[in-house]
């Protein structure tokens, strides 16, 4: 088998500008001559539909059953044999996700036990381990405006003391983790440019 393909995360709080700096990171890759597949979570698998609709308030659901439904998005998202995370890898293409296993222990775990979190998410943690997990970061001050500006709605975890709770989940997880994973914290408030070399510079050595 050849060489396996990098998996690189971006994890941040709603607002954060991940999908900008996704599109950047990808086009510096491909650059590189490596082939990039962008992917996020909640998947556009069933039941991350399922997941879409809950966020969006169309689908009522409590949220112990949305922890165990994120679980069961990355399950699908890691095996699905179609475009599986584990079949990419294999192939050798290196795979950007939007959100992974930091995005449910932070979210979840300000209403829900985090050692249960890791329990529904120990199959996934033991499938493939990211090279690197980028943090945007961003104060949930300037998330929200972010948020409002071009949209009519909220999603569900699209309010100001929300997304401190889960500002301050991740920054408990990074300390938590320090030493196990690969946690790169990037100044979010800084220009798209900026923001982008910074990134560069952390995950360049991957694609040499
Ligand atoms: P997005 O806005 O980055 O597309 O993410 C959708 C929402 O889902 C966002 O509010 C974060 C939330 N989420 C969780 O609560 N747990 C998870 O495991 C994931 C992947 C997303």
């Amino acid at each position: 088998m050849g060489t396996k393909g990098h998996f690189i995360v971006f994890e941040g709080i709603d607002g954060s500008g991940k999908t900008t700096q996704i599109d950047l990171l990808k086009k510096h890759i491909e650059e590189n001559g490596f082939i990039c597949y962008k992917t996020k979570e909640p998947t556009d698998g069933p039941v991350g539909s399922l997941l879409r609709q809950c966020l969006a308030g169309s689908v009522q659901t409590d949220e112990m059953t949305l922890a165990a439904l994120f679980a069961a998005d990355r399950l699908d998202h890691i095996l699905n044999n179609q475009n599986g995370l584990l079949k990419k890898l294999d192939e050798g293409i290196s795979v950007i996700s939007d959100r992974y296993i930091l995005s449910t222990y932070a979210y979840q775990s300000v209403r829900v036990p985090l050692d249960w979190v890791m329990a529904l998410n120990s199959m996934a943690a033991g499938k493939i381990h990211p090279d690197c997990h980028i943090f945007i970061d961003i104060d949930p001050g300037t998330a929200m405006k972010r948020i409002a500006k071009g949209r009519t709605g909220n999603e569900l975890f699209e309010n100001e003391k929300r997304l401190t709770e889960t500002r301050n989940k991740y920054f408990d997880l990074f300390r938590q983790f320090k030493g196990t994973e690969n946690i790169i914290i990037i100044d979010g408030t800084q220009n798209i440019q900026k923001v982008s070399d910074d990134i560069w510079q952390s995950v360049y050595k991957y694609f040499l």
